[in-house]
């Protein structure tokens, strides 16, 4: 049985005191919850101070993302070894922000700089051959595009990113995947996908894996939904079969909310 996952992604939100303060919150509240597994992904220089704040708990640590090195000469960036070494169980690899809507978000850059900001399919094979090996646990975000919708184009772009963040890694590497199904267009912006709809996807996500690998992985791998769950929303969701928890931006700020989600999740 699949374990339900609820994650917070704080993104870009919260100093270091605030995310602690957030996390005694959870704590308090939901942090001695076995039935489903809860993770908080703080910034990175929260991270810290969420670990310590969650210490002793149920709940888990999770980053935003990561670089593909170990160490070396390359400024700015966190290796999977650090994320390890502050606590961290849990990695977000693929978010459509990494993956570089900040960039077309963004008028005053320009198209020709986003392969710079941007974690592409190659990219982020990289960084998953980097974290497995560091026992770190990929959330790897796919979806599409409004346009890409429109076009008839969902499962092509979400075969196409699984097959490129997945190339040359056997089944025996990625039963502690877990993949989370975020439309684009879905994401901060209110629109949520149809519960029915999303479970569809969930469900080939799982038929993709079933092709590139085995029923086994496919079985066991956690398929999650994001983009505007609420505490509102979030029962039909996450009652679909094929979905087994939710990647919650916005509503994982507000300890109220994020609690109420948690308790929309089946205990399976
Ligand atoms: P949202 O974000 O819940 O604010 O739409 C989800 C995500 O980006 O993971």
């Amino acid at each position: 049985m699949r374990r339900p996952l609820i994650a917070g992604n704080w993104k870009m939100n919260l100093t270091p005191s605030e995310g602690a303060a957030l996390a005694t919150q959870l704590r308090q509240r939901i942090g001695m919850r076995s039935d489903i597994e809860i993770v908080l992904c703080p910034a990175f220089v929260a991270l810290p101070a969420v670990a310590e704040a969650i210490r002793n708990s149920e709940l888990k640590l999770g980053a935003q993302t990561v670089f593909w090195r170990d160490a070396g000469a390359f400024t700015g960036q966190i290796s999977p070894p650090m994320l390890v070494a502050v606590g961290c169980e849990y990695v977000i690899l693929g978010h459509s922000e990494t993956r570089g809507r900040f960039g077309v978000d963004d008028a005053d850059l320009d198209a020709s700089v986003l392969p710079y900001f941007s974690e592409t399919e190659a990219t982020l094979n990289r960084k998953m051959r980097a974290v497995l090996p560091h026992g770190l646990k990929p959330i790897l975000c796919v979806g599409e595009t409004l346009a890409e919708r429109d076009a008839g184009h969902t499962e092509q772009i979400i075969r196409a990113q699984l097959e490129g963040a997945l190339a040359g890694l056997s089944a025996d590497e990625l039963y502690e995947l877990v993949i989370a199904y975020e439309p684009v267009w879905a994401i901060g912006t209110g629109r949520v996908c149809e519960a029915a709809e999303a479970n569809r996807i969930a469900g080939y996500i799982r038929e993709v894996l079933r092709t590139l690998y085995d029923e086994e992985l496919a079985q066991v791998v956690r398929v999650l939904y994001g983009g505007s769950v609420k505490a509102s929303n979030a029962q039909p969701i996450l009652h679909q079969p094929e979905i087994d928890g939710a990647l919650v931006g916005g509503a994982s700020l507000d300890a109220d909310e994020f609690e109420q989600i948690t308790y929309c999740a089946p205990t399976r």
